[in-house]
């Protein structure tokens, strides 16, 4: 087992190398995987630090070419780099950009790759498939990047995507991972908890981010976890957002805009329930809810309080929702 997932690794590994010398120094690679990454705006330094490729547009010119290296099919296709299918070989990442997904100590676990065109048929984003070294709930694209940086400013910004992890990183703010488009697990939050107690959610301006960000809230709480959160400017994502404003900008903007998580569903009310009191009810009872998440009771106390300051409501009404909650979970 422990051999074979070692195999895996060591295939995973030339892989990477292989896609990022065929984007940097092969014709293909380089007339269309470099010319995209260059037309989003990423510096060679960015595509080397993220080890970025690109996987030819052939049916299996990457896998004839490990296997002549002396790498066993069966790895090839436990890791999903190669797909069989009757005898038949088939590179899964064909005609894509490659993305590589390393672990917390910068193990490369699997991939990520995105077309180039923008056929609405195909996945925009093709992952590799779960296996015994790639578990998708269990990893955060860029920790391995970002780790000395989320200790060090005792934060972690939390995005949607490689593409904001890559970019916030080029604008000069490090300390970024990304959920890479699943809904947030309690096991990522875990590997964010070993480097921070505070994460600032910085989700897509659209109604997806805005939905994924609301259900990633409890999450984080329950984990003990303090949880900003700041949303970007309509049609925003942190890739677009940071790569048209300045460093001095992006970090005041963060700053100026993160709201606790209690704010954050109020300002959510004011946008559209104010004047509906049946709204304003479920919304209130829906922040009761992520305060009973908060395992520390010290922290509830406070959370209740801001609650009712800003929703005009009183405490004991919280406190009492608060204790019936508690009661309907055990
Ligand atoms: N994702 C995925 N499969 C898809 C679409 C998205 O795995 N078909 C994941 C990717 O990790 C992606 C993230 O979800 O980075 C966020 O999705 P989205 O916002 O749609 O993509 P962006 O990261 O903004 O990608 P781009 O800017 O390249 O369009
Ligand atoms: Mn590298
Ligand atoms: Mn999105
Ligand atoms: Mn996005
Ligand atoms: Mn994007």
């Amino acid at each position: 087992q422990l051999n074979e997932m070692e195999s895996m690794f060591v295939v995973s590994e030339y892989a990477k190398s292989y896609f990022h010398d065929t984007l940097l120094n092969v014709e293909e690679g380089k007339a269309i995987g470099l010319t995209y990454f260059k037309e989003r705006g990423f510096t060679g330094d960015t595509i080397k630090r993220f080890d970025l490729g690109y996987s030819p547009d052939s049916w299996d010119t990457f896998t004839n070419e490990a296997l002549a290296k002396g790498y066993k099919l069966e790895f090839l296709e436990k890791t999903g780099l190669t797909i069989v299918k009757d005898d038949k070989k088939f590179d899964r990442f064909k005609g894509r950009v490659m993305f590589p997904i390393q672990s917390m100590s910068g193990r490369v676990l699997g991939f990520g790759g995105r077309i180039l065109t923008n056929d609405k048929k195909a996945a925009k984003y093709l992952n590799s498939p779960e296996s015994e070294i790639y578990h998708k709930s269990k990893v955060l694209y860029g920790i391995f990047h970002a780790k000395q940086e989320i200790a060090k400013k005792d934060n972690c910004f939390l995005v949607e995507g490689y593409t904001d992890v890559i970019q916030m990183h080029q604008a000069g703010i490090t300390n970024v991972v990304a959920s890479s488009g699943t809904a947030l697990t309690t096991d990522q939050i875990r590997l964010v908890n070993r480097l921070t107690k505070n994460i600032t959610m910085l989700f897509d301006g659209d109604a997806a981010g805005l939905r994924a960000s609301i259900r990633g809230v409890d999450l984080i709480l329950e984990t003990g976890m303090n949880v900003r959160i700041c949303a970007l400017p309509d049609g925003e994502d942190p890739d677009s957002f940071a790569r048209k404003n300045s460093l001095d900008f992006l970090e005041r903007y963060f700053e100026e805009n993160s709201k606790d998580f209690i704010s954050f569903k109020a300002s959510l009310l004011m946008q559209d329930a104010k004047n509906d009191p049946i709204k304003k009810a479920d919304l209130i009872r829906d922040m009761v809810v992520s305060i009973s998440k908060i395992p520390d009771t010290i922290k509830q106390e406070v959370y209740v309080q801001e609650c009712s300051r800003i929703m005009d409501i009183s405490e004991d009404v919280l406190f009492n929702t608060l204790a019936q909650i508690g009661k309907k979970e055990v």
